[in-house]
């Protein structure tokens, strides 16, 4: 695990950015898992000012995004779909049909899962995964749970997760109570891991996922024995790990 330090927002995401952007100048056809959510707008949109600048080219990557809110259509405003579409794919050259993120209306719910690990599949997995964390310690939204969640799935989303989202929302009704998440399978086999995080709310949670038991209690705390995993977190994410590890952060 390598451990990334940023002064604050912008310079996480430029560190994170240049990881990326870094594996699609190496490897044009990469499959890159992407993830919605605060923490990752700052890095698409410095990846989008690169692009503009001609820097890096996303003709020929594909994309599988980690998940979708359960009934909200890809034009609901907060569907992660429209979510990646106006942070991300509208202003490069990715082409719309390489991107990929669940049905959150597929009619059957199991079949839409399945459908979705076979995309997976059938592009041979994922060569970087950009992760995002929640408070609970989810990836995607593989919330704590007895056991690790391996394949795509549908899941009820947990109280605090619930809090967190109803920011987007007008109402507490209209916040959504299921998600589509790809499982941890799809996750720990992408080739490489990036994690970015920011703000002091993280800075426990992310203590515990990257020096904690490894348990489904605390989802994220699996990527300890990813063999490729890069934190990218700002200074106030980092305290708990500066605190009590220091010598991690390279
Ligand atoms: C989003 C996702 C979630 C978020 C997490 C953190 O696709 O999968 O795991 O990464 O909820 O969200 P923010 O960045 O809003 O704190």
């Amino acid at each position: 695990m390598k451990i990334i330090s940023a002064p604050d927002y912008q310079s996480m995401s430029r560190k994170a950015a240049n990881i990326i952007s870094a594996q699609v100048i190496l490897f044009p056809r990469s499959v890159l898992g992407l993830a919605t959510g605060s923490t990752p707008v700052g890095v698409y949109q410095q990846l989008i000012e690169w692009y503009k600048k001609g820097d890096v080219d996303f003709s020929a990557v594909h994309s599988v995004n980690l998940d979708e809110y359960r009934g909200l259509s890809p034009e609901h405003s907060e569907s992660y779909r429209f979510y990646m579409n106006t942070n991300f794919f509208n202003h490069i050259n990715i082409p719309l049909q390489n991107t990929n993120v669940p049905n959150g209306l597929a009619p059957d719910v199991e079949e839409e899962c399945r459908r979705y690990d076979h995309v997976i599949g059938d592009l041979g997995g994922i060569d970087l995964q950009l992760l995002g964390i929640g408070h609970t310690g989810h990836i995607g939204f593989n919330e704590p749970d007895e056991d690790f969640d391996k394949t795509t799935h549908c899941v009820k989303l947990k109280e605090q997760t619930i809090q967190a989202n109803s920011r987007f929302f007008k109402t507490m009704d209209e916040v959504p109570k299921y998600a589509i998440t790809m499982g941890i399978k799809a996750i720990m086999q992408a080739k490489k891991i990036l994690l970015v995080a920011n703000g002091a709310s993280k800075a426990d949670i992310l203590y515990r996922s990257l020096f904690g038991p490894i348990t489904p209690a605390v989802p994220a705390s699996i990527l300890q024995l990813h063999n490729d995993l890069t934190v990218v977190a700002d200074e106030e994410a980092l305290r708990v790990v500066r605190e009590k590890c220091p010598e991690a952060i390279g």
